[in-house]
């Protein structure tokens, strides 16, 4: 990769957080609007905007649940946990409650592996998960 692409994908990158934090998440019309800018094909931004599990392509929940799914988690009770908050809040991954209220998502490190298994909601890492602690983590969740 030249050093004209690396600057232009790091501008990408650092344009499509903004416009998450701004929006919420990464409409096709701001992801067209972002490639436009850099004068970059559509389809390499819309790339980079679904590989990274922190940015969105859909509107997403008040409160963002991201489940751990890499190795050291995965093989610490990751199907107790993704049951758990399955039976709480009546989706499954990749879903948003009708209300709004929660999306959840699997994703990879989130960097708690000494914790581990470990959940992100929002900005907040919770660990040493049981059934009962995940319902109780999730009902501070309004
Ligand atoms: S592997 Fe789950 S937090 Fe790192």
């Amino acid at each position: 990769m030249s050093k004209v692409q690396e600057t232009k994908q790091t501008d990408l990158l650092e344009r499509l957080k903004q416009a998450q934090h701004r929006y919420g998440y990464l409409s096709e019309k701001t992801i067209a609007r972002i490639a436009k800018a850099l004068d970059m094909p559509i389809g390499e931004a819309y790339g980079v905007a679904t590989f990274y599990s922190f940015l969105d392509t859909k509107p997403q929940g008040r409160n963002i649940i991201r489940v751990c799914k890499s190795l050291p988690c995965f093989l610490k009770d990751y199907q107790m946990i993704t049951d758990s908050i399955e039976g709480e809040i009546g989706i499954k991954p990749g879903e948003t409650t009708p209300d709004g209220r929660f999306s959840f998502q699997l994703t990879n490190c989130i960097g708690a592996c000494d914790k581990a298994p470990a959940i992100m909601i929002n900005s907040d890492v919770h660990s040493d998960l049981t059934p009962d602690k995940i319902a109780q983590i999730l009902r501070a969740y309004k």
